[in-house]
């Protein structure tokens, strides 16, 4: 799992003045609506005695601590300590953590790291949103797997045939269309491209944990039709993700088409899990190591290789490590580390492995 990217940690329609925990990269977040509609999203552990902010209340948009009524505004900072006489002064480090936050395509999205906003890897967009003629139907749902492994069953192009045989998908795939594949190096990730004149196939990754797959069909009589799947995965913790995923398309639009194509979607989904669910290992390797990679598997090559780029760059967590330190809370740093100052809980431990 790995900081500095944007995760999608609730859909906006979630999240209102009641603060809501979410758990992502193995850590508990709270998530509350400001007065102004702005969504904050805090680290949900109370700096004074570790109580649950998000079992809290908000008060005067200020996240108050169900234990002892502490209170800590959107950006984290302490604001009240009910003790404290009122010549009391409240210690600049008591702040926890506060997180940039995104609203996009209906989802809150947070970016969980340190880095400062010009170096931050965008939200992968959905280039069609709101773009007339297209429906964009949406599902959201988990999988007890590794978020690298759920995005590289997003990149692999050729299991559809074995996994998917009930939707017709028998047959589909002809390994001459691999023949003038295309790997495509983007900013923040890779895209593997196969075109005929049947149908142009585009996967790709952005960052750790955004996907996509493109569709451009030929419908016959000179049209085409495009399929755009766009999925956003949160890992709440090394074995287990929710995936919010986007099934755009600018042919048969409509609700009633919406629900069929979000229930074939849902089909397909229940074919990949339970083979996404029993690979081992659980996290993708580094590289190629044991596994036998054939040239349409190099966009997994290429992803891995961004991971070992993030890594060397002290962006992955090491959860073997949190959980040998059961007696500490860690936190994911947040840009106002930064800054400097004192904090009082520690940044998440990070591994080049
Ligand atoms: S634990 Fe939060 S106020 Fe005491
Ligand atoms: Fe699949």
């Amino acid at each position: 799992m790995y900081l500095n990217f944007w995760y999608p940690m609730a859909l906006s329609e979630e999240v209102s003045d009641a603060p809501v925990k979410v758990k992502a990269l193995g850590q508990y977040f709270a998530l509350f609506r400001s007065t102004s509609g702005q969504v904050n999203c805090l680290a949900n552990v109370c700096l004074h005695r570790g109580g649950s902010l998000a079992a809290g209340k908000q008060i005067d948009d200020c996240l108050q601590c169900p234990y002892h009524g502490w209170q800590f505004d959107g950006a984290g900072k302490c604001t009240r300590i009910p003790t404290l006489p009122a010549d009391g002064k409240i210690p600049a480090r008591a702040r926890v953590d506060s997180y940039p936050v995104e609203e996009r395509y209906g989802v809150v999205f947070a970016f969980l790291g340190d880095l400062p906003e010009a170096e931050r890897p965008p939200i992968l967009e959905i280039k069609e949103w709101g773009l007339e003629g297209w429906s964009i139907p949406r599902l959201v749902y988990p999988w007890e797997a590794n978020v690298e492994r759920v995005i590289e069953n997003g990149l692999d192009a050729t299991h559809t045939e074995f996994v998917h045989p009930s939707a017709g998908m028998q047959g589909s795939f002809d390994p001459a269309e691999l023949d003038d594949a295309k790997l495509i190096a983007h900013a923040w990730g890779n895209e593997f491209l196969t075109e005929t004149p049947r149908v142009v196939i585009s996967h790709g990754h952005h960052g750790a944990n955004h996907q996509w797959t493109h569709l451009d069909v030929d419908m016959g009589g000179g049209t085409r039709g495009h399929f755009n799947f766009y999925s956003f995965v949160r890992p709440i913790d090394e074995n287990s993700v929710m995936r919010y995923l986007f099934i755009g398309r600018d042919f048969n639009t409509g609700e009633k088409q919406d629900k069929y194509i979000s229930d074939m979607t849902l089909s397909f989904e229940k074919e990949d899990r339970p083979v996404i669910e029993d690979m081992q290992p659980v996290q993708s390797p580094v590289g190629s190591s044991g596994e036998l990679l054939l040239p349409e598997d190099e966009v997994m090559l290429a992803y891995r290789k961004n991971l070992a780029e993030w890594r060397a760059r002290g962006w992955r967590i090491d959860s073997k490590a949190i959980a040998d330190d059961p007696r500490n809370t860690y936190a994911v740093p947040s840009p106002a580390r930064r800054d400097g100052g004192t904090w009082l809980r520690k940044a998440v431990p990070v591994c080049a492995e």
